[in-house]
C-alpha cells in the first residue's frame, strides 16, 4: 500500500477512536519509522530572541462542551475589546434590546451565526450573544451597509447599531474590534530582520538554486554593496512554515515529490538552512505541510522528523501561531512579531465576496488587514481546525509590530495603523494542487524596505 494511503487510513482510524491525529500517533500506527534519539535543543534563550507566546497543547479527547466554552471565551474576549470602542461603549444585550421600552437607536455586541443574501437584495443575519438570538436585517436601501456586509464572516463578533422592532434588529452600522494606531519605537542601532516561508523541500518543483541565492545573500556573497550591507546587519531570520512539502498532504502528492521520505525532506532542509551564518538567529514555526497535526495551535516542529534542524545552535522553534520579540536590547523594547503560517487565509478568500472582489489571492495584505481589524487570525471557526483551549491563541490580544505570514506563496509588504503586514513568497514553483485552489504563486520574490 502506498505510504500516502496508509497515512490516510491511519488518520481515519485515529478519528474513529476519538483521537486527534498527530505526527507521533500516525507514525506509531504506521510502525514504519525508526525513531532517532531525541535531540537536545541547546540553550533555550538565544541572543536577542524572546519567545512571548508559544503553545504546547495536546488534548487527548475533545468534547462538545469544550467547543461551546471555547466560543463563549472568544465572544467574551472580543466583547471586552469592543467595549473599548467609543461607538460600542453603551452596548446592551440582545435580551435587553428586545425588551426595552425606550425607542431609538441601540447597539448590541453579537456573533454572526448565519448570513443570507435574499433575492430582493436584502441581507438577513442571525445575531447571537449569551442572552439570546435575534434576526438582523440590512435593508437594500442602505447601499453602504449592504456593501460592507459582503465582508462579514460567520462567527465574527461585531458591535452592531440599529433599531430593534419586536424580534427584528434593523442594522444601521457595524463597529469592528479594530487595532489602535500605536507609535513606532526605533532601536539606536541599525538592524534588519528577514522573513521567509514556504520552502516546500522535497517537492519536485522546489527551487533549490533560488533558495541558495537567498542563503548566499545572508552570507554576504550576493547583491550590490547596499544589499550586502543589509545582509551583514540582518540579525534575525523568521521562517513561517511549510518547511517541507510533507507526505500525504493532498491526494496523489507522491507523484509530485522528488524526496518521498519525510526524514529526508527535513534533512535536506537542514543542509540548506544550516548555511545561514550563526550570528543570525532563526525563528521557525510549522505550516500545514509540515509533519504535525493541522489543528491550530500547531506545536513546534517534530523533534523526531526535524532532528537536525533542532540541533542548530541559532534556531528557536515556536508553535503556529506564536509571538516572539527580537532585538530588545538596551532601552529599545524590541520588535514584537506575531507569527502565523496563514492556513485560514484560503477560507476567507474563498468565502468572503468583498475580499475576492478586492483582489483575492493576489492581495494577501487585504486578508491580513481584514484579520487585524477583527483581532482574530481565524474569526470563522471553519477557517481552521482550531483546538478548543481555555485561552484562544488565534485571538490577537496584543497589537504586534509585525504580523508575519506565509501560505499564499505571494509576497506582500504593507502597513496598517503602524503594524507591518508581511506575506512570504515561496521557494516552490506552481503545482497542480495550488492551481486547483486558485493560488497564483510568486516564487523567490524579494521585497525590501528600509523605511518601516
Ligand atoms: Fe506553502
Ligand atoms: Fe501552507
Amino acid at each position: 500500500m502506498e505510504i500516502e494511503t496508509k497515512r490516510q487510513k491511519a488518520i481515519q482510524l485515529l478519528i474513529k477512536q476519538g483521537q486527534l491525529p498527530t505526527s507521533e500517533n500516525i507514525a506509531e500506527i504506521l510502525g514504519k519509522y525508526d525513531v532517532p534519539t531525541m535531540p537536545t535543543t541547546g540553550p533555550i534563550k538565544k541572543p536577542g530572541v524572546e519567545v512571548l507566546k508559544s503553545y504546547e497543547y495536546n488534548p487527548s479527547k475533545v468534547t462538545v462542551r469544550d467547543f461551546s466554552n471555547f466560543f463563549k471565551i472568544r465572544y467574551q474576549n472580543l466583547k471586552n475589546l469592543l467595549f473599548n470602542r467609543t461607538e460600542a461603549r453603551d452596548a446592551v444585550s440582545i435580551h435587553h434590546a428586545k425588551n426595552r421600552t425606550e425607542k431609538g437607536k441601540v447597539t448590541i455586541i453579537a456573533m454572526i451565526t448565519d448570513i443570507q443574501k435574499l433575492s430582493t437584495g436584502t441581507v438577513k443575519l442571525v445575531l447571537e450573544d449569551l442572552s439570546g438570538k435575534i434576526t438582523g436585517i440590512i435593508s437594500k436601501k442602505h447601499t453602504e451597509v449592504i456593501e460592507e456586509s459582503s465582508f462579514i464572516s460567520l462567527d465574527e463578533v461585531l458591535a452592531i447599531s440599529g433599531s430593534c422592532v419586536k424580534d427584528v434588529f434593523f442594522v444601521d452600522s457595524f463597529v469592528y474590534p479594530e487595532i489602535p494606531s500605536k507609535p513606532v519605537n526605533y532601536s539606536k542601532d541599525e538592524a534588519y530582520v528577514a522573513f521567509t516561508s514556504d520552502l516546500h523541500v522535497g517537492s519536485n518543483v522546489f527551487l533549490p538554486k533560488k533558495l541558495q541565492k537567498f542563503i548566499n545573500w545572508l552570507n554576504g556573497k550576493e547583491g550590490n554593496a547596499k544589499l550586502r550591507e543589509m545582509a551583514a546587519k540582518t540579525k534575525y531570520v523568521f521562517v513561517l512554515g511549510d518547511i517541507v512539502d510533507g507526505v500525504g498532504i493532498y491526494p496523489n502528492q507522491n507523484t509530485e515529490l522528488d524526496v518521498e521520505d519525510i526524514y529526508d525532506q527535513y534533512r535536506l532542509a537542514y543542509e540548506i538552512l544550516s548555511q545561514i551564518p550563526e550570528d543570525k538567529q532563526i525563528i521557525m514555526c510549522g505550516g500545514n505541510h509540515d509533519a504535525m497535526r493541522i489543528a491550530e495551535p500547531q506545536p513546534v516542529l517534530s523533534k523526531k522528523y526535524a532532528a537536525d534542524l533542532w540541533q542548530m545552535k541559532n534556531i528557536t522553534m515556536v508553535s503556529n501561531p506564536a509571538i516572539v520579540r527580537v532585538h530588545g536590547i538596551d532601552d529599545y523594547i524590541g520588535l514584537k512579531v506575531l507569527m502565523y503560517h496563514g492556513y485560514s487565509f484560503t477560507y476567507f478568500l474563498d468565502k468572503i465576496e468583498g475580499l475576492r472582489l478586492a483582489g483575492g489571492f493576489d492581495r494577501p495584505d487585504y486578508v491580513i488587514k481584514y484579520l487585524l481589524k477583527r483581532r482574530h487570525l481565524a474569526p470563522a471557526y471553519g477557517a481552521t481546525l482550531a483546538l478548543p483551549m481555555k485561552i484562544d491563541p488565534l485571538m490577537i490580544h496584543e497589537v504586534p509590530d509585525v504580523l508575519a505570514t506565509g501560505h499564499l506563496h505571494k509576497a506582500a509588504l504593507s502597513k496598517y495603523r503602524n503594524t507591518i503586514m508581511i506575506s512570504g513568497s515561496c521557494w516552490q514553483d506552481t503545482t497542480s494542487f495550488l492551481e486547483k485552489v486558485g493560488m497564483h504563486p510568486d516564487p523567490a520574490k524579494e521585497l525590501y524596505s528600509r523605511t518601516y
